[in-house]
């Protein structure tokens, strides 16, 4: 069967190289699409990447790409990773650093350039060869569009897709020579914003379309609460935006086939075996009290605040509360303040994966206050593993689950416990009401096995994706 090509470009991509859902979308949605188009996946070589694992090797191409008056050597890497072409782009700016983007205390100095020459050869390759669609995501491939904006001999289709507005790829005015752009771009209407370069404009202005991580995240970021200073511009290119709910990958979040978890199971006995495994590991007591899981970056966006402000109150109810997660400095010391005060709170500061699934299998709640959530993978990995989330109701939370008041369980969704506002005593009051549910087990164990039985995959999605190509190929 003839397939059109794709090329989806993205910074991050599990298991290469994570910091957040990004990557975990960039590794299964492409496979979600492999039926209908043949799929590349491109991104940096990060000097993280571990090549020989995954028999990433050259491809026997190694080049120079003029940007600005500076030229940037080159080399393009590739692999099959489970069936799937992979691109790699190493030059030594880009793919030399320590970390992806920069330390935990702030973006990389250089990193216009770095996502420069990611943009250029990405550019590159389409013009080497014909793809129909052009996949983008995120500000650090946003450009593309603009570098392309002129050429008349490349007719592949953009969309580009915002996973966070909050992180817009803004960079000096001095980063528009070392681009190789012109004052012509640096406008309102152009990448200028309040006096600085800003890659995301540049992918909301000149993709054909441009989707966000869930419906009502494309709404919100209409609104000045939500658009970071974007809202004007995006309300202006409404047009050409939508929403499309991420989903999980089934396999990779399947409590039954989950290789990190010490008991892998599909009913509630063998999840209470996780729980208990889990309370020893990390030395926690008390397997019947609730347990509550964090899993996640350490930010505002996260709901720290909320969280630190209310965690005295939680800790001294009836629980167990741990942590799994790494972030801004300005979190750490009150987080490990609060641990030493209290034995019911466990804190591990950090990125692991298989210590994540172990907790998604052991635990009773997620908690999941986020500020702002453009989608938000962990309420739907929590549902599949059978742990209720606890959510703010923002975003792409607002979409995946609905209050347990409400439950019908002839309904395809998903439930768990939702607050409206990121209030102390709203917060307070909803983790309450997971305190008494919980010991209301009928009704408690009958919501979440119908949670587990649930599709989060990428299905329904990926269709809805694949529309939205058919309509920028007619
Ligand atoms: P984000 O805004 O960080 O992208 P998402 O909910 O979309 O949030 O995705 C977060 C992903 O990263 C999930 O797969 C989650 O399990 C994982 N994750 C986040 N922090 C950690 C951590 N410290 N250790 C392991 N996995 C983590
Ligand atoms: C971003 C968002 C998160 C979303 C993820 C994948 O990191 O913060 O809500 O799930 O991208 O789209």
């Amino acid at each position: 069967m003839y397939k059109p090509s794709l090329l989806f470009a993205a910074s991050e991509v599990y298991p290469f190289a994570k910091s957040g859902g990004l990557a975990d979308v960039a590794h299964s949605l492409p496979r979600a699409l492999a039926s209908a188009y043949e799929v590349s996946v491109v991104m940096p070589l990060y000097r993280c990447i571990d090549r020989e694992k995954y028999a990433i090797s050259a491809l026997g191409e190694a080049f120079e790409i003029e940007m600005g008056a500076e030229k940037y050597p080159v080399e393009l890497f590739g692999c099959e990773h489970e069936g799937l072409r992979h691109i790699f782009i190493y030059s030594p700016l880009l793919s030399e650093k320590e970390y992806l983007y920069g330390t935990p205390e702030k973006g990389y100095e250089d990193n216009a350039v770095r996502f420069g020459i990611f943009n250029y050869v990405i550019v590159s390759l389409l013009k080497r060869r014909d793809y129909a669609i052009a996949h983008l995501n995120d500000w650090q491939s946003a450009l593309v569009p603009l570098l392309l904006k002129d050429e008349e001999t490349i007719n592949t289709k953009i969309l580009y897709t915002i996973h966070n507005l909050a992180y817009q790829g803004t960079f000096e005015k001095s980063s528009l020579a070392e681009l190789g752009l012109g004052e012509e771009c640096f406008t309102m209407e152009g990448i200028e914003f309040y006096s600085m370069v800003s890659f995301m404009k540049a992918g909301i202005a000149y993709a054909h379309r441009v989707t966000t991580v869930s419906p009502t995240y494309a709404k919100e970021i209409l609104t000045p609460e939500f658009g970071c200073g974007l809202e004007g511009f995006l309300r202006h290119h409404r047009n050409k935006l939508s929403g499309i709910i991420n989903g999980i990958n089934a396999e990779h979040f399947s409590p039954e086939h989950d290789s990190a978890l010490v008991t892998p199971y599909s009913d509630l006995d063998g999840k209470a075996l996780n729980k208990k495994a889990y309370l020893k590991e990390v030395g926690l007591k008390g397997a019947k009290k609730p347990l509550f899981v964090f899993v996640g970056r350490f930010t505002s966006q996260k709901g720290l605040d909320l969280l630190l402000q209310s965690l005295p109150k939680m800790a001294s109810m009836e629980c167990n509360i741990a942590f799994l997660g790494e972030g801004e400095e300005k979190y750490h010391a009150p987080l490990k303040e609060i641990m030493h005060r209290y034995p019911n709170i466990y804190l591990e500061f950090g990125y692991n994966e298989a210590h994540s699934h172990r907790m998604y299998a052991a635990a009773d709640f997620l908690l999941m206050p986020s500020l702002f959530e453009p989608c938000g993978l962990n309420q739907m990995i929590a549902m599949a593993y059978g742990t209720m989330p606890l959510v703010h109701r923002v975003g792409g939370l607002a979409d995946t689950v609905f209050s347990y008041t409400d439950f019908e369980p002839l309904t395809n969704r998903g439930y768990g416990l939702v607050f409206a506002k990121p209030r102390e005593d709203l917060f307070l009051k909803a983790f309450k009401e997971a305190l008494a549910l919980y010991k209301n087990k009928r009704h408690y164990n009958r919501i979440i096995k119908h949670n587990m039985r649930r599709d989060f995959s990428w299905q329904e999605s990926a269709k809805a994706y694949l529309e939205l190509y058919a309509q920028l190929l007619k």
